[in-house]
């Protein structure tokens, strides 16, 4: 490698830290949503602010769940890239204690690693709030995803939502808004 390689490859590294919020500690166990009802919560959800995530790079984000087969929920994740490019990824959701529904288990790879999806708090026809975990060691990466069912989200609700995953320890200042302006997103 050369040096301009190097350089290169240490500034993806550094934006590709950056492109996650890595925290001290084991990762939190916060209270999950009461009796979620998974047959409730099917069906499309807009993106309103999330944490950072180095695989959604897109605006007009959107979330469908559907029953693929019982206990299993189909996820499919659309986006829409800079470039105008329309983006989806498919996976499957399921919770592995049937005690604890509201702790999904997503994978959108055949063998690739399971990565939490817990949701903290839905009403299921207008607001939820997701969070998913990753250990590493001494650190802990964190995602979160607060969703509506329509493009916009009260702002009651948001400022609700938010004082939850700052309750919890979540970086609430790195939350990012998603664009869901209609006119931008068009028929994504
Ligand atoms: C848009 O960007 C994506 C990701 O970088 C790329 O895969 C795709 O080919 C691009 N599409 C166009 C039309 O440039």
């Amino acid at each position: 490698m050369n040096a301009l390689q190097v350089i290169s490859l240490a500034l993806l590294f550094v934006m590709a830290a950056q492109a996650q919020v890595t925290m001290p500690g084991r990762c939190p166990q916060p209270a999950v949503q009461k009796d979620f009802d998974a047959a409730g919560y099917l069906g499309k959800w807009f993106d309103i602010v999330k944490l950072p995530h180095s695989f959604q790079k897109g605006e007009c984000s959107t979330a469908t769940y559907s029953l693929q087969s019982p206990g299993v929920v189909g996820v499919l994740n659309t986006e829409l890239l800079a470039n105008g490019t329309v983006n989806s990824i498919s996976g499957s959701a399921t919770a592995k204690d049937p005690s604890e529904p509201a702790k999904l288990s997503v994978t959108f790879f055949e063998n690739s690693p399971a990565a939490p999806y817990w949701v903290l708090d839905t009403d299921y026809d207008s607001y939820s709030l997701v969070y998913s975990c990753t250990d590493l060691g001494v650190l802990h990466v964190d995602f979160a995803w607060i969703m509506s069912r329509e493009p916009t989200l009260s702002p009651i609700t948001l400022a609700r939502l938010q004082a939850k995953l700052g309750s919890i320890g979540v970086r609430v200042d790195k939350l990012i808004n998603t664009i869901q302006d209609e006119e931008y997103c068009g028929a994504v």
